[in-house]
């Protein structure tokens, strides 16, 4: 299959493309779109044989769920079987935006979507081009991030090129994903809202809308061996560059001082540390290849950045990635969460 790619300046001015991506999605094919966490890669999600083709293309185990991509809230209605208060007014306050809210799903959605489970993600994002093809499509698009299965999510057309090429038939590039991390997934379907997976709405903007709001355990350790994923997701390897990551807490001192010992001892053995780190920590780093996650003291900028590191990490050939830890507020919890999983949650804390 051959991919292309087009590219999308202006939704109002290039609409007939945009018509073209919503054609394929009508006719039951997956294709790639821009939305402002990271691309998806979308089909029909009230047809199983469409949803399907998702799984296939990424390589995905079929136990694990896709978000809903809607671009009216009356969509939402079908979708469910109650939209409880609460989950209303936090979408009201977060939609369009990186805000996937679980509620009990309702018999239109294929089991397929969901992969068994009686619950459904859904979202609206707010990328301009992405609510231009949902209205196109004029059906609930089901769409996880357009890598392969266990690969950094993609930020850019480039990036889903990459892992796709020739599994799909379209990609529309709307330029670098701003927010950079995947949405927030909430499960909403108990008394207090439990964040399944942190992302660009964080807990404090949850708290402000909504009071109490929890953290599922699993978003800063291990899930434990009989632990039950509420989110199939969380048991599978994540964000996963080629070489092995670890993740190091600690001052900017102590991190520059382990990794410089660790990229030279490295260099000795004739092979490549990749060091991922603030810039202001960067500068007193003096071994390794050294990528940039952007200023410490902008969190939104860092998980921008992430992705596109670890995937550059990729085409440079490192054997080790040693990542600085970042302050886990705001969309910090989200950063950590991805650097943790990509790391398999291997962390060296040189405080301790
Ligand atoms: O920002 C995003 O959410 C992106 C863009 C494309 O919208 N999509 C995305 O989808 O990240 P995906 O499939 O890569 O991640 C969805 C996550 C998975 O961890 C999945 O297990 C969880 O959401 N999930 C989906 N439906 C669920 C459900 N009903 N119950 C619990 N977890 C669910
Ligand atoms: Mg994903």
């Amino acid at each position: 299959m051959k991919t292309r790619v087009l590219t999308i300046t202006d939704p109002e001015e290039d609409i007939k493309k945009i018509q073209e991506a919503a054609d394929l999605i009508r006719a039951g094919e997956a294709v790639a779109f821009p939305t402002e966490t990271v691309y998806g890669l979308g089909a029909n999600a009230l047809e199983a044989e469409a949803v399907r083709k998702i799984f296939e293309a990424k390589g995905r185990p079929g136990d694990n769920p896709l978000i809903v991509h809607i671009y009216d809230v009356n969509q939402w209605k079908d979708l469910v079987e109650d939209i409880p208060k609460q989950a209303l007014l936090l979408a009201e306050a977060f939609w369009p935006g990186p805000l996937s809210i679980i509620l009990k799903k309702s018999s239109l959605i294929p089991e397929e979507v969901t992969a068994g489970l009686d619950t459904v993600g859904v979202r609206m994002p707010a990328h301009p081009a992405a609510l231009k093809l949902l209205a196109l499509a004029g059906v609930p698009v089901a769409a996880p991030s357009a890598n392969r299965s266990g690969k950094p999510s993609p930020t850019t057309a480039g990036h889903v090129l990459e892992d796709l090429n020739g599994r799909i038939p379209m990609i529309l590039d709307g330029g670098s994903s701003c927010v950079g991390v995947e949405s927030t997934v909430l499960d909403c379907t108990g008394e207090v809202p439990l964040i399944l997976r942190p992302g660009g709405v964080t807990p404090e903007m949850l708290r402000e809308k909504a009071g109490q709001v929890r953290i599922h355990s699993s978003v800063r350790r291990p899930l434990f061996e009989d632990e039950k994923a509420i989110s199939p997701g969380m048991k599978y390897v994540h964000y996963a560059p080629n070489a092995p990551v670890v993740l190091i807490r600690g001052s900017v001192y102590s991190f520059a001082d382990y990794v410089n010992r660790k990229a030279l001892e490295l260099e000795r053995e004739g092979k490549k540390a990749g060091i991922l780190a603030t810039e202001q920590s960067l500068r007193k780093c003096r071994y390794g290849i050294r990528l940039s996650l952007g200023d410490g003291n902008n969190p939104s900028e860092i998980a921008g950045n992430l992705f596109a590191c670890l995937r550059e990490f990729d085409s440079l050939g490192v054997d080790l990635i040693l990542a600085e830890a970042v302050e886990e507020k705001g969309i910090g919890l989200a950063v950590m969460n991805r650097i943790v999983k990509a790391a398999g949650f291997h962390v060296i804390d040189l405080e301790s």
